[in-house]
């Protein structure tokens, strides 16, 4: 039976059956897979997650696979993505599900939701994909139409919101259906009920929507904190020796955890010539052959940072060293897991070509 306003779920869910996307996690009811397919999914859009998502499982088809791999193996499939520390979740919540479960998923939400990286959207989504238990999920496009067809102005950002919005959901799940439910108001979010002006007009809710009858569609769903952004500078030195090239890996307590880069040297403002030449001199010193500008003002969007880039070449001679840098073939480095805009980087000195996946 379909919860409170059954008009509202079954509207939905004949919308769902003319216009749903066909994804390849759908039809499964594997909960590996479906795990895999959210959390791609919460980092992309369906679009670029479809590929990644057939390497992914191709590359580690079921739990036991990805727990066995190499932490470098899974960063370097989720490469492009980023957000690592959702792989590197991953990766340690499938060692757990072989060290507690033997193997099996667990199917109890408790259990689910205990796993590393797995919140109350994800344990949700798989509890009622994969086994049809009565979960309600909540995501950006849940808040969406909820907000507009209920209108329901609390910010979504705030715990009194969240709250409204938990039992709102609860209320409206169809929990003969909870599966297909999520998916069809996640879809129907998605497709129709869009952010910047969606076609109300053809709308199978526009009857009942409040949000469309009081002209309040554009503004909602409301946040109370708009996100702040900061910016970053950062100067990358592609120091090549020979056929090598200098990597070290990230740590893990800033962005870009556990990936390989360049010599970095970062700046509170964006840097003059001067300013980088210095850094040549005293880091590279006498053993410089060339310095050559890869690339300047490169912009690169992070959750809530602005990167701005600038990259150099670095030629050396024989006899340079770089404490705690590995030296890296240059024709080898496909198989480390690296930032985007490094390995875009890597392509333009090797002049386009695409470096090789392992
Ligand atoms: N967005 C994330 N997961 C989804 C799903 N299973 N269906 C529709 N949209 C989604």
């Amino acid at each position: 039976m379909a919860g409170k306003y059954p008009l509202f779920a079954v509207t939905l869910e004949r919308w769902y059956e003319r216009h749903k996307r066909d994804l390849p996690w759908r039809g499964t009811d594997n909960p590996y897979r479906i795990w895999v397919s959210e959390i791609i999914l919460q980092q992309t859009r369906v679009a670029q997650g479809y590929d990644y998502y057939r390497r992914f499982i191709e590359e580690f088809p079921d739990v036991a696979s990805l727990a066995a791999a190499p932490e470098e193996r899974v960063l370097r499939a989720w490469q492009g993505l980023g957000y690592y520390s959702r792989a590197r979740n991953m990766h340690a919540a499938a060692r757990r599900v072989v060290d507690v479960y033997g193997g099996t998923f667990p199917t109890d939400y408790a259990d689910v939701r205990s796993l590393k990286g797995i919140g109350d959207y994800t344990a949700a989504a798989i509890c009622s994909i994969a086994y049809g238990q009565p979960f309600a999920v909540l995501d950006g496009n849940v808040f969406r139409v909820l907000s507009r067809y209920f209108l329901v102005d609390l910010p979504i950002d705030t715990g009194a919101g969240k709250k409204y919005f938990k039992s709102l959901a609860d209320e409206l799940l169809d929990r003969a259906r909870p599966g297909l439910y999520n998916q069809a108001i996640m879809d129907f979010g998605a497709l129709q009920c869009v952010p910047k002006s969606p076609a109300c007009e053809d709308c199978p809710l526009a009857d009942g929507c409040l949000g469309l009858s009081r002209g309040r569609v554009e503004e909602l769903p409301r946040k109370a904190r708009s996100l702040a952004v900061t910016d970053r500078y950062l100067v990358y030195f592609f120091v090549v020796r020979g056929s090598g090239v200098f990597l070290h890996r990230r740590g893990t307590d800033d962005i870009w955890a556990g990936l390989y880069e360049p010599y970095l040297q970062e700046f509170a403002s964006r840097p003059g010539t001067d300013e980088i030449l210095q850094v040549v001199r005293n880091v590279f010193g006498p053993h410089v052959q060339g310095v050559r500008l890869l690339r300047e003002g490169q912009k690169h969007l992070l959750t809530h940072r602005r990167l701005w880039i600038d990259s150099y070449r670095i030629d050396v001679d024989s006899d340079f060293r770089l404490p705690g840098f590995e030296e890296i073939q240059i024709k080898g480095i496909g198989k480390y897991p690296m930032p985007k805009p490094i390995v875009e980087l890597f392509q333009r000195m090797a002049g386009g070509e695409l470096i090789p996946r392992p």
